[in-house]
């Protein structure tokens, strides 16, 4: 497997990517939107001032793209942080690691970029194996409270303390 930046070039097996790991029902049963709001969400995140192109990824396995996972700029008040998603893995190949590769290289990657905190929306058994934790627990406050514990955050600085109310890059907001 290779993980590397998003091009351009990828961009129509991206969307077609998303839409088929996002198809399923949403949390709460209902049927995914055509095309999902994941599909919709990256075309506007790729346009946006908060896209950062190299943590924009994808995963390729024998030459083909399995997988894709883009972090944009956020804050957390006043402060510069990111926020992670969408992230899919091709349905026929899920739970062959390919979703563990691409997170822990987006936070490496992050890290090496002096980035300091990471937060996304995501289930807790999922994404604590990567040293997220819900963000209440860093003190950050959920955009929406209500996603309690699957409003998560990684810190890359222990020697950072963040706290305030996360804000997503604006594409987020509608959502
Ligand atoms: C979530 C996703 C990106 C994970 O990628 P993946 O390549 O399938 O995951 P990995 O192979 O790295 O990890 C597999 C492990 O994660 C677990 N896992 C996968 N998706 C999970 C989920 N949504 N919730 C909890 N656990 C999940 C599997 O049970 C497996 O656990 P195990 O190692 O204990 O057996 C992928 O399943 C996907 O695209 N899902 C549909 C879209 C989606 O839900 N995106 C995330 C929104 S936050």
């Amino acid at each position: 497997m290779l993980i590397r930046a998003f091009h351009d070039l990828d961009r129509e097996v991206v969307d077609r990517l998303l839409a088929e790991a996002f198809s399923g029902p949403q949390p709460g049963g209902s049927p995914a939107a055509s095309p999902p709001i994941e599909v919709v969400l990256n075309a506007a995140l790729l346009g946006s001032v908060e896209f950062i192109p190299e943590l924009a990824l994808v995963a390729e396995l024998d030459g083909a793209v399995v997988g894709y996972c883009i972090t944009t700029r956020g804050w957390i008040g006043d402060r510069p942080a990111l926020g992670l998603g969408p992230i899919g893995v091709d349905p026929g190949v899920q739970r062959g690691g390919i979703g563990s590769a691409l997170v822990r290289e987006t936070l490496r990657l992050a890290t090496v970029r002096g980035e300091w905190v990471v937060a996304l929306l995501g289930d807790p058994a999922y994404y604590g194996r990567f040293g997220f934790v819900p963000s209440t627990d860093l003190g950050i406050v959920a955009p929406e409270p209500a996603w309690g514990a699957y409003f998560q955050a990684a810190r890359l600085d222990p020697g950072e303390t963040p706290v305030g109310t996360f804000r997503y890059a604006a594409p987020f907001e509608a959502f």
